[in-house]
């Protein structure tokens, strides 16, 4: 019970997020340590406390991770993502991580939630639109993400770089810079078209967010320098839509073969979960409490490889809208589990699984 003396938070109420993980697969030890038992716990402390909680979270089914992994599998993405998400949802649970919602940004609600939020943006005028060089297949009559093309470094000659990074020489690349791209998937000729998107104005917003980020001296040293790297070398604007069939469509007329970019609507299912929720307790718009009521807080628990979006990127797009919403109080971000000196990967199936344990609890 709460004592109303010693309250834990200045706040009537916390709203903590988990961060959504890809549902290309499981979810393995570094994500439980880094992220989900941290949130869990506190969660569980302010309850504890009397505190007045929810705690949201859900599968990030959209971008090109998913993609490739439906690829591989020989699957649609949805079937991909339909199939993993009972499988991550059930290992959460296994291992007594209790959400009060674990929903999908696959679902309709949130399909409806991120395209209205980017309407709103783009009614204001905040959305500014401009044209960029992407790689492109005239056999295939489509656009390939940068990930999905190799070629030869400008830099250091490694004939197997990405289209948007060499992983010998660390050098990022532009498409420009690529020398006799292909597509890693077909051998595909892979030439450059122009191609116009919606860019979010985070330089405009620098302004804005600098002195807000300096306002948290609470905040880990980890994230607060994270973010002042960002600062001094200037932030730039960020296109938040891309060419892929696979995604929230990008909600305007004429823009066939768009969707929304993944940093884009995926902090915003945390938005579309709490709607689910509200709709689940036969009170829709009791979401706004958490969203959008003075006397709530929100706190996002993350891995350090998600600081830009929820230090900066989600922030600015809250700040944006022209409706008022609550911004986060503290972005918890830890480091990566290592094993063995090395990073653990889902894609790269390097990881220890759930089933591991939960199976060992189970006896
Ligand atoms: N799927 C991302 C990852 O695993 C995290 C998304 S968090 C959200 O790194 F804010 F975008 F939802
Ligand atoms: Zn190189």
């Amino acid at each position: 019970p709460r004592t109303p003396e010693k309250p834990v938070t200045a706040f009537d109420r916390t709203l903590v997020t988990a961060a959504l993980p890809y549902a290309n697969g499981p979810i393995h030890l570094g994500h439980l340590a880094g992220v989900y038992v941290p949130a869990d716990i506190y969660v569980r402390f302010l309850k504890s406390q009397g505190e007045d909680v929810l705690f949201i979270c859900g599968s990030d089914e959209h971008g090109v991770p998913i993609t490739i992994a439906a690829e591989q599998a020989g699957v649609s993405p949805k079937e991909l993502v339909d199939r993993n998400y009972p499988m991550i949802r059930d290992s959460f649970t296994a291992l007594g991580i209790e959400f009060d919602n674990y929903s999908q940004t696959s679902r309709e609600i949130h399909h409806e939630t991120s395209s209205a939020f980017f309407l709103d943006l783009h009614a204001s005028g905040v959305l500014e639109q401009g044209s960029s060089l992407q790689y492109y297949s005239e056999e295939n009559d489509r656009f390939y993400p940068d990930r999905y093309v190799l070629g030869t470094c400008p830099n250091c000659k490694n004939e197997k770089a990405r289209g948007d990074q060499c992983e010998s020489c660390g050098s990022q690349i532009e498409p420009e810079e690529l020398i006799d791209p292909y597509s890693a998937r077909d051998g595909a000729k892979i030439t450059l078209k122009e191609t116009t998107h919606w860019f979010f104005p985070l330089g405009k917003l620098q302004k804005w967010l600098q002195p807000w980020v300096e306002s948290h001296p609470e905040w880990r040293e980890n994230v607060r320098n994270y973010c002042r790297g960002w600062f001094e070398s200037g932030l730039g604007n960020r296109a938040v839509t891309r060419d892929l069939s696979w995604g929230v469509p990008v909600p305007l007329p004429d823009h066939e073969g768009k969707v929304l970019y993944v940093w884009f609507d995926a902090p915003i299912g945390y938005i579309s979960a709490t709607r689910e929720w509200a709709s689940e307790q036969g009170d829709p718009d009791l979401w706004r409490k958490w969203w959008q009521d003075d006397s709530s807080r929100l706190v996002h628990f993350i891995g350090k490889d998600n600081i830009v979006f929820h230090a900066i990127l989600f922030p600015a797009m809250l700040h944006a809208h022209s409706e008022d919403y609550v911004i986060v109080d503290n972005v918890p971000a830890n480091e990566f589990l290592n094993l063995e000196g090395h990073k653990l990967s889902t894609s790269a199936g390097y990881a220890v699984w759930p089933v591991s344990y939960t199976h060992l609890r189970a006896h």
